[in-house]
């Protein structure tokens, strides 16, 4: 019986090998593997056909079960799972890092042989091995399920692979953070920035200073739409993460080989606190400032939490009681985050109340300290200190560069690369994140077509040709640049849904920049054979993203009078459809059908207009291009 099951599976295995496409040479994965060796035929799996899956030590036992997890989920197939195959086992397919003579710990290799599936990893490479196997299943096909053979020997380019959300001006449940973590993993990015402390909301129980979550985890009101606001909502808007949410969070990064880096802002943003603790402030009995064009709910007086976005004037006064104060609450964060790296902030502190105060000039006094710079510098280096004490060195925001850099900083350049340039050539190591090519709350498309933003604009191309490793640095401070990370700042993404649409498909160009080698670098092969097949999978699920537009045309003008188009959905499975009379295409006018041949009779114009729908009723944006058969190109028209 097994013999004529082996008959069977070579049959269908060459049958497949004929009839089927060639393969894309990096096999639909995202991100695109060091190196991958496509070989001909496919490991073939069938239901009974005396598969089964081993691991090769109890570590690696939790990897072969998720393995068999996803094989039920999604394809109702339950095979065995042991610590050794017996040897009248047809195929196997196994997990081990047993065998593994490779590099680091998030290195792995994958060889598909037609009887044989072998991942070999440590750790967190074996989980990237799986994540890499299961990204060669058609998501919905099968079984017969037909996996190509190949050899894929993988690594990452950078240790340091982030994504930073910011969880203050908007708030999200541990379910959201925990949706965007497995998102992280499936994709290979390991480290998790979370930025809980701003003027807008203190998000993480302290138990020594319970107002912290219970006044400044609350604000009165948020302005309406675009800063200034053409109003207030009025609403009492707040939450925070008690230390046990904290602690189940942690646990579940860990468990997918992703370190979560908490922020704690200091000296600025610091507003909440202060609403909640105001000795925090150079002035405690000055109420907050509010501006003229804030649109304002509640009471006006006192110490409040800000219910308009920017950069506030009150900040950490540079006193004893506030090292205490954050000596305390950091104290309780390092035994929640075993992270080697604690984010301090330091980033936009205005300097004004340290120049009115007269505490603060007897202070620069007394320390030497020539202007407010310095005294930003020196109240960044006293906090490292603290905490180099605790075995953590600190991250900052490029902004800890000015009055000079702490003794064992990291920076993080956000403002453009000149920071991270500038933190290399000084022998201190790097996270890129110049805002121009990996902010994502900034706009992925036309201001008038995309929901309200903060404005700017990286689209899915501006973040894959981003290249952290700046070629004006001589490669000994190259080495200084440990890695990349998107930020997401959160003004205007009020739902969960929001952050989805701003974060996919953007990540994946990131997790390629973060993984991938150079020379691996191909944004045609990745916009237009693999993004559109993970979309796909995406838009079978109940998370959101942005449907990027039709690939294959532009916005633009082309004269002449034929027209021949060859379009591609930019999601798998798709459909195009378009207008040439000025009607904006939906699903009830013309469907595309390639080739496309567009006449335009001489004098005249048109304009093609296209959509993209896919299987869930998602739309990307219209294309508008504009056909014209009645000028030249370079004259007026
Ligand atoms: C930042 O965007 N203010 C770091």
């Amino acid at each position: 019986m097994k013999n004529a099951l082996l008959l069977f599976s070579f049959f269908f295995c060459t049958f497949l090998n004929v009839g089927a496409q060639a393969p894309d040479a990096n096999l639909g994965i995202i991100p695109a593997p060091e190196s991958i060796n496509v070989k001909t035929g496919y490991f073939l799996l069938i239901p009974d056909a005396g598969i089964t899956i081993e691991y090769g030590n109890s570590s690696d036992r939790k990897i072969a079960q998720m393995f068999h997890d996803f094989l039920k989920q999604h394809y109702s197939l339950d095979l065995p799972v042991t610590n050794k195959a017996k040897k009248t086992d047809m195929k196997i397919i196994r997990f081990s890092s047993n065998n593994y003579n490779g590099g680091d710990k998030e290195s792995y290799k994958l060889t598909i042989t037609p009887s044989e599936i072998k991942v070999s990893g440590k750790d967190a490479g074996l989980l990237y091995g799986l994540q890499t196997l299961m990204q060669l299943f058609s998501f919905k096909e099968g079984p017969p399920i037909s996996i190509p053979c190949a050899e894929i020997i993988d690594a990452p380019r950078y240790k340091y692979r982030g994504m930073m959300l910011d969880v203050c001006l908007h708030f999200y449940p541990v379910s959201f953070i925990k949706e965007l973590l497995d998102l992280m993993a499936e994709y290979k990015l390991n480290t998790f920035h979370w930025h809980l402390t701003e003027d807008q909301g203190w998000r993480i129980e302290i138990k020594k200073y319970p107002l912290l979550t219970s006044v400044g985890g609350f604000r009165n009101g948020t302005i309406i739409g675009r800063y200034p606001g053409t109003g207030n909502d009025s609403l009492h808007y707040g939450g925070f993460y008690t230390q046990q949410q904290v602690k189940d969070i942690v646990k579940y990064a860990q468990d997918r080989y992703i370190t979560i880096i908490p922020e704690i802002e200091l000296p600025g943003h610091s507003s909440a606190a202060i609403a909640a603790y105001p000795q925090l402030s150079c002035f405690p009995d000055e109420s907050t400032k509010i501006r003229s064009t804030t649109p304002w709910a509640g009471s006006p007086t006192g110490k409040q939490v800000q219910q308009t976005w920017g950069v506030f004037e009150d900040v950490y006064c540079p006193s004893d009681y506030t090292f205490k104060f954050l000596e305390n609450v950091l104290t309780e964060v390092l035994a929640l985050f075993p992270s080697h790296y604690i984010h301090i902030g330091g980033d936009e502190c205005p300097k004004d109340s340290w120049k009115k105060s007269a505490f603060c000039q007897q202070l620069m006094k007394e320390k030497g300290l020539k202007n407010e710079d310095e005294l930003q510098s020196y109240f960044i280096r006293r906090v490292e200190k603290f905490l180099n004490s605790k075995g953590r060195e600190i991250i900052g925001w490029d902004e800890i560069l000015e009055g000079g850099l702490a003794p064992n900083a990291v920076v993080q350049s956000w403002r453009g690369i000149k920071g991270g340039i500038e933190t290399a050539r000084q022998g201190h190591d790097v996270v890129m994140s110049p805002r121009e090519s990996v902010y994502f709350d900034y706009l992925q498309g036309k201001e008038i077509q995309e929901p309200l933003g903060i404005g700017g604009f990286t689209p899915l191309k501006s973040v894959y040709d981003y290249n952290p490793t700046p070629a004006e640095l001589t490669t000994q401070q190259q080495k200084h640049i440990i890695g990349v990370e998107a930020c997401l700042w959160t003004e205007y993404m009020p739902t969960n849904a929001k952050v989805e649409y701003m974060f996919m498909p953007r990540m994946l160009a990131l997790s390629e920049i973060a993984w991938s080698p150079l020379n691996r670098k191909d944004y045609v092969n990745f916009s237009s054979k693999r993004v559109p097949k993970h979309l796909a999978k995406l838009d079978s699920t109940k998370i959101i993203y942005r449907v990027p537009e039709v690939i294959g045309i532009e916005d633009t003008v082309l004269y002449g009078g034929n027209f021949s188009f060859t379009l591609i959905p930019s999601v798998s499975g798709a459909n195009i459809f378009y207008t040439i009379d000025g009607y904006t295409p939906d699903a009830t006018t013309y469907l595309y059908k390639p080739p496309l041949v567009i006449v335009i009779p001489k004098g005249e114009k048109r304009i093609l207009q296209t959509v993209v729908i896919t299987p869930s009723g998602k739309r990307s944006r219209v294309t508008r291009t504009l056909l014209d058969n009645a000028s030249s190109p370079g004259l007026p028209r």
